[in-house]
């Protein structure tokens, strides 16, 4: 495999595969540890991300951050990453061609990270990883296993923060992910 974190990195900081190049501050690629077992999928850098260059960083970010501690999980035992890398105007979700133009490099961190299980973070994750037509409501919190990689999502954070009725769901889904960590002895 000749593909490096280096080389990734320096691609994807130059990228302008798509239109959403034109107006980001920064890409924003990844944060956690590049060692770990999880591997968590949200959509795109939201404004404070753009700024900051890291994923995850503003409300929805803190709300993920607490999500992940109610499992005993914090941002050394994760790898977090997004579909697309550079902020959608608006934070509107990224359309089909911008999401298709960066999959490979999620591709290319999937890769590198080898990780056992997989988390989608809202539809958007879970429609480009687990099945274009993923309904969100009424397939979180179920387990898919390809090649022997466990595969599952939850409502994304910012979702949460706007209707606090989906917390109880998405904490039974986090819970699920713990009992898979145990199962397959990855902490
Ligand atoms: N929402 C996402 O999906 N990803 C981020 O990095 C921040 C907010």
């Amino acid at each position: 495999m000749d593909i490096t974190w280096d080389k990734l990195e320096y691609t994807i900081k130059i990228c302008h595969a798509c239109r959403l190049a034109e107006a980001r501050t920064n890409t924003v690629v990844d944060d956690g540890n590049k060692n770990a077992a999880i591997m968590l999928v949200g959509e795109g850098p939201g404004r404070d991300e753009d700024l900051s260059g890291t994923p995850f960083v503003g409300a929805a970010g803190k709300l993920l951050d607490r999500m992940l501690a109610s499992i005993g999980l914090d941002r050394t035992n994760v790898y977090i990453a997004n579909i697309v890398k550079c902020r959608p105007p608006n934070n509107r979700t990224p359309l089909y061609d911008e999401a298709e133009a960066c999959i490979g490099y999620l591709r290319a961190q999937f890769l590198l990270v080898r990780p056992k299980i997989i988390f989608c973070l809202g539809s958007t994750a879970a429609r480009h990883i687990i099945d274009p037509e993923f309904r969100i409501t009424r397939e979180h919190g179920f387990w898919y296993e390809r090649k022997g990689i466990y595969i599952s999502s939850t409502y994304h954070p910012a979702a949460l923060l706007r209707d606090e009725s989906k917390k109880r769901e998405a904490f039974e889904d986090l819970k699920s992910l713990r009992e898979k960590i145990v199962e397959l002895n990855l902490i």
